[in-house]
């Protein structure tokens, strides 16, 4: 049984699905049966359905349907519709990704239910304790019987903490394997016709800025952190509006939190009424990875977006002033700083990245064969 909850679950849990079905297909004498939930943390159709769609993620088993909510409320939902459904199929192992609240809530779960619990995606850490997902992180890992990381930072992580090295897996990083199976169709998109069809006018007047052969950012913001106070937000918007439009077009993917956000600041008009930026409702996986794929530079808070940049070479301004994915960092040979929300360590850094040439870098075992590797793992951990 595996849980997902949350969008950057969803292109982790594709490889996964996948490889299960591969390995079904050539060794029919021990298929493996495979129980998907959805938590349904996430439900609008652009955070959740499409992601479904696009990457063949099997319709989940089960739809817990918890949405939004304090973090007790989502976890503590979770938990008590999990029980029920763990205590009705009793899995061999339930497997989590990455660190939401659905990860978190499953693993106690799973082991308060007596059942294995694998996490993919373990062992990374911020050493920041005011981030909800470095709780969801630390929980899970002390919990799991099988550890599953992207990366050797990852594992020394766990060592430090007495993680045993029979429970750690080094497999590589799963969310590369989407990348790499998804990148031609992604390639092929018309990005302005995109852009133009998913753009958010809300009664502005201006066309659509064309960005075909022209140098332009893409900003994704989402971070409690970022967005949840009108001091912080509101002197970053300043910043984009006034200094990133004056140099290239910005591609804002709006996250629906910070969309909420900026309306009850006052803030969304006035980004509505600059020219220079392209408004759009989330981003499918594909029109993203085109989007990453076309631009001079990326600013955001994402974690996912940290890997992919590192991938696909594009320079990334991370707002933020830890990562729990330092192998994608500058100083590890990826093309993420971090900038931290202060107007001023932004503006530094976005000057001093946007003239940086495109350049890929694959750590260890991103060879889009991490699934493969997830589903050997779980197989001889269970004989
Ligand atoms: C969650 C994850 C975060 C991840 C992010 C990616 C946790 C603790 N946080 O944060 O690690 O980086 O997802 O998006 O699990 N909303 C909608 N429609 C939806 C989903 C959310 O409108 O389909 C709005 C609701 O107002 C909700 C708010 O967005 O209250 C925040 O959603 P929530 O799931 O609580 O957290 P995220 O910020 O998305």
């Amino acid at each position: 049984m595996s849980v997902v909850g949350a969008r950057p679950n969803f292109m982790k849990i594709a490889p996964f699905a996948a490889a299960i079905d591969a390995w079904n297909r050539a060794d029919a004498a021990r298929p493996i049966e495979h129980f998907l939930v959805h938590t349904g943390q996430h439900y609008d159709k652009d955070m959740s359905a499409s992601f479904f769609q696009l990457l063949n993620i099997p319709e989940p088993n089960v739809d817990l349907g918890v949405g939004s909510g304090t973090h007790a409320e989502q976890v503590g939902r979770t938990m008590i519709a999990l029980e029920q459904v763990m205590q009705r199929w009793r899995p061999d192992w339930l497997v989590v990704v990455g660190d939401v609240n659905a990860t978190c809530a499953g693993a106690i779960v799973a082991k308060k239910e007596h059942v294995k619990l694998a996490h993919i995606e373990a062992g990374l850490r911020s050493f920041d304790m005011a981030m909800p997902e470095e709780i969801n992180r630390l929980v899970t890992d002390r919990l799991s019987d099988l550890l599953l990381t992207p990366d050797a930072i990852s594992d020394a992580n766990l060592r430090a903490e007495g993680v045993t090295e029979a429970r750690i897996r080094c497999v590589g990083n799963v969310m590369i394997d989407t990348l790499d199976r998804n990148r031609p169709a992604a390639a092929a998109l018309d990005l302005d016709s995109v852009l133009t069809a998913r753009r958010i006018a809300d009664g502005a007047t201006h066309p659509p800025v064309q960005l075909a052969g022209r140098d332009f950012a893409v900003l994704t913001l989402h971070r409690p952190s970022n967005v949840d106070h009108a001091t912080i937000l509101g002197p970053i918007v300043e910043f984009l509006i006034e200094e990133v439009c004056a140099v290239m077009p910005l591609v804002w993917s709006i996250h629906p939190r910070t969309r909420k956000q900026l309306q009850q600041f006052g803030l969304w008009t006035r980004i509505l009424r600059t020219p220079a930026i392209v408004l759009v409702e989330p981003l499918t996986y594909h029109e993203m990875l085109k989007a990453n794929l076309d631009a001079r530079i990326l600013l955001t808070d994402s974690g996912g977006l940290q890997e992919e940049c590192c991938v696909l070479g594009t320079p990334c301004v991370t707002l933020r002033r830890n990562t729990e994915r330092p192998v994608t960092l500058w100083e590890q040979g990826g093309l993420s700083q971090l900038v931290g929300n202060d107007v001023a360590t932004i503006r530094q850094g976005f000057h001093a990245m946007r003239g940086v040439p495109k350049r890929e870098h694959r750590p260890p075992l991103w060879d889009g064969h991490a699934a493969e590797r997830i589903v050997e793992a779980l197989v001889q951990a269970s004989v």
